[in-house]
């Protein structure tokens, strides 16, 4: 499966929001943070600004879910046009009802961990899920160091699904730079999710092609 790359607009402009999407036209994803100062402690965007996200990029908008009773809310940010909605598997009280209901509404379903939760409770429900979000720094702000003690739980992950032939992929969220891609590619991430390394490069666009390469090498 070819790597993905998914920029966060958590680290863009908030109000520049439109040019700064037009700057990650060669990104795979749109990678979209909403936080709700409950879940993690951090407040940022919800439904109408998402939605307007939607309309105004190409991309296939990837919603990250960092909120609490994400069984309440998924379907809503379903309704406002992502493609994927992914939700963090502390949160939520029937993760395989929520998978269900999103897929019934045409939006891929995936699941997030945190540094400190396991992954292998999951195999048993790995096959109701499109992604697997592994995160790589504690949820909440952008900037923060790669947790590299993350990547055998990606290995881990990646040898349950080829073993089993799932059309799952794994997402590595945080600290995801042309520094740190090779060794989450390596590990058998997909999916590379990159906030501070894109916005925070003078051209967001060449950073995207850098840790692609990365990846890809
Ligand atoms: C953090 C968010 C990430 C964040 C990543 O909780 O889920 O998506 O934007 O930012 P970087 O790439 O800067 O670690
Ligand atoms: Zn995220």
């Amino acid at each position: 499966m070819s790597i993905q790359i998914a920029p966060s607009i958590l680290s863009a402009d908030f109000c520049n929001l439109e040019r700064d999407l037009k700057a990650i036209a060669n990104a795979d994803l749109v990678h979209v943070d909403v936080m709700d100062h409950h879940f993690v402690p951090n407040l940022t965007l919800g439904e109408p600004i998402v939605k307007r996200i939607c309309e105004v990029t190409d991309l296939p908008v990837d919603v990250h879910l960092m909120i609490e009773d994400p069984d309440r809310w998924a379907p809503e940010f379903a309704k406002c046009g992502a493609a994927s909605v992914t939700f963090h598997m502390g949160a939520t009280h029937a993760p395989v009802r929520l998978a269900r209901q999103l897929r019934d509404m045409g939006v891929r379903a995936c699941f997030a961990v945190r540094p400190a939760e396991p992954v292998e409770p999951l195999f048993d429900i790995l096959d109701e899920f499109d992604m697997v979000l592994v995160m790589t720094v504690e949820p909440g702000f952008g900037g923060q160091k790669f947790l590299g003690n993350q990547m055998n739980k990606v290995r881990r992950l990646r040898d349950e699904i080829t073993r089993r032939g799932l059309d799952v992929r794994i997402q590595v969220d945080g600290g995801v730079s042309p520094k740190t891609a090779d060794i989450v590619a390596a590990a058998g991430a997909d999916v590379l999710v990159a906030g501070s390394a894109v916005y925070g490069a003078p051209s967001p666009a060449e950073a995207i092609d850098q840790i692609r390469a990365k990846a890809e090498a």
